[in-house]
């Protein structure tokens, strides 16, 4: 298993609250899905943006395959091209006015020709799913669309790791599941996806790993396990997943691989499809 990604004792003290992260650990492995997750305040954005070069710790280190990042324009230039944030506003992301020109911000500023940047685009806005957007004004877009530009703008840079903000927050359902079939094109084509969320139920059901902030570090593990474990959750201010209440509900142990959608649950509670109509 390859540690990609990594925060290394990270701390955060921002000025005039309490420290936010408090000597942090976390390793990202490529191909594995992590999901961040933790109350408000608890530090996710804080994190990743740390993960990103956006922030630097106050003390620790980040790590690209078991090397230091360094804050200067070199080490950031190139972290850039590795690890992309996505912030939870679309808006706090957003430059330019026009969709194409959006997307086309960050590749552009890596000094690729204009050929290269527009196959980049193209790609970007294919695995997204808005290549009829391209020469649409953006605040003309609603805000699904929005974060989806937003992203189509990390993916042009080509990175190796997508981080995500809270990015099913403010989608509706059907935004929420094409959020989640864009993450599997993208993991296809292998970037390794880390996502910070309030949704347990998601966490539960997409995370191959978690990992939950408390008192500015990670307790990290499988889902499985941590998602079920009530000490935990009360300590991070989160409430268990319902796949997990149920199966706890009807008296049952969570099995190993754990159930993660309904269908799942169903079979490893032993309740026949004709009992349910
Ligand atoms: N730029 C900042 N200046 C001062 N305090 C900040 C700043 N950004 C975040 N904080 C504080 O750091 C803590 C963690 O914030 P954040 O990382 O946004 O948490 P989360 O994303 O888990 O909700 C909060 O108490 C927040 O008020
Ligand atoms: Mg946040």
């Amino acid at each position: 298993m390859r540690a990609l990604l990594a925060a290394a004792g990270v701390v955060v003290d921002h000025p005039g609250s309490p420290r936010v992260l408090d000597g942090l650990d976390l390793t990202l492995i490529a191909g594995r899905r992590l999901a961040l997750l933790g109350a408000n305040g608890a530090g996710k954005s804080t994190l990743l943006r740390c993960l990103s070069g956006a922030l630097r710790p106050s003390s620790g280190a980040v790590l690209v395959d078991g090397e230091p990042l360094r804050h200067d324009r070199r080490g950031l230039a190139r972290h850039r091209q590795t690890v992309q944030l996505v912030l939870q506003d679309p808006d706090d992301q957003i430059v330019a006015s026009e969709v194409r020109h959006d997307v086309a911000y960050g590749p552009t500023n890596l000094g690729l020709d204009a050929a290269e940047v527009a196959t980049r685009v193209d790609h970007a806005l294919d695995a997204l799913g808005i290549a009829d957007l391209a020469r649409r004004p953006v605040h003309h877009l609603s805000f699904g669309q929005r974060k989806r530009v937003a992203l189509a703008g990390a993916v042009a840079m080509a990175p190796r790791v997508l981080l995500l903000d809270e990015p099913t927050a403010g989608l509706d359902p059907a935004g929420t599941v094409a959020l989640l079939e864009t993450i599997e094109v993208l993991e296809a084509r292998g970037v390794t996806v880390a996502l910070s969320t309030h949704d347990l139920d998601l966490a539960w059901r997409w995370a191959d790993e978690v990992a939950v902030l408390v008192g500015g570090r990670a307790v990290v593990g499988d889902p499985g396990v941590l998602l079920a474990d009530d000490d935990l959750l009360r300590q991070a201010a989160l409430a268990s997943p319902w796949q997990a209440r149920v199966l706890r509900a009807a008296g049952a142990a969570i099995p190993t691989p754990r159930p993660r959608d309904a269908e799942d649950v169903v079979a490893a509670l032993g309740i026949r499809e004709s009992a349910i109509g």
